[in-house]
């Protein structure tokens, strides 16, 4: 049997004064992980959570934690957010000249090690980092605002990546993220994608429990 699809809620979306409230609905609604987008203001031109949001985060769940660092130089950090409860911390290529080093680091604390690629970034960057991934991130927009239209070029750069991964036998997730909703949940999934991230889409629609179910039932129709 095919692997589920593992759908992770954005909570850039989400109301950012009711955070716990909102990591507890999209809980019961079936997401299998959270997402949260951490900015620095230098990487990506706009600021967000820290390590305190997401200590408050973990209170508020029990499921998986992705941390998406889009900050430079993120190994100051990685010790921090480790101990506030991430799951998996998820670092951008372009952030770092020692992006093995920072991954290695990861592994180090316990936590699953994530690498993330700009649009403008080409998969066949992270080749000799594969050993050292548990999860490649594609992302689908330019990193830094929520609400932003999905980059069609990025389709084919997801089946790139699957290849890659597939030709030396990772086992790692390969997550996409950006201006995802039902539309384009097939297509990205048949093209090899195994974790969508989703935040307007969920976190903007009426009844977030029927947002993640319409989102999961179109990741079927790719599998
Ligand atoms: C973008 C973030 C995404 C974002 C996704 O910089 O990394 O996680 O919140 O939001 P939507 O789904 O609205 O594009
Ligand atoms: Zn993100």
């Amino acid at each position: 049997m095919l692997n589920r699809v593992k759908i992770a809620p954005s909570l850039l979306s989400a109301d950012a004064g009711r955070l716990a409230d909102e990591v507890a609905a999209v809980t019961a609604a079936g997401a299998d992980m959270i997402h949260l987008d951490v900015m620095d203001g230098t990487f990506v031109p706009n600021i967000t959570f820290g390590v305190d949001v997401l200590r408050a985060v973990r209170q508020a769940t029990s499921l998986p934690i992705e941390v998406h660092l889009m900050v430079q130089a993120p190994e100051r950090f990685l010790a921090q957010f480790a101990q506030a409860g991430a799951t998996t911390l998820t670092i951008h290529y372009e952030a770092t000249p020692h992006v093995q080093r920072a991954l290695a680091t990861i592994r180090t604390l316990g936590l699953g090690a994530g690498l993330a690629l700009n649009p403008s970034s080409p998969p066949l960057l992270v080749e000799d980092l594969l050993p050292d991934l548990d999860l490649l991130l594609v992302m689908t927009v330019n990193p830094g605002f929520g609400g932003q239209r999905f980059i069609e070029t990025m389709l084919p750069k997801v089946a790139r990546a699957r290849r890659l991964l597939d030709a030396a036998g990772s086992q790692a997730e390969l997550e996409v993220d950006g201006g995802i909703g039902p539309v384009q949940a097939g297509a990205l999934v048949r093209a090899g994608a195994t974790i969508l991230v989703a935040g307007s889409s969920i976190f903007g629609a009426d009844d977030l429990r029927r947002a993640i179910t319409d989102l999961r039932a179109a990741a079927r129709q790719g599998q």
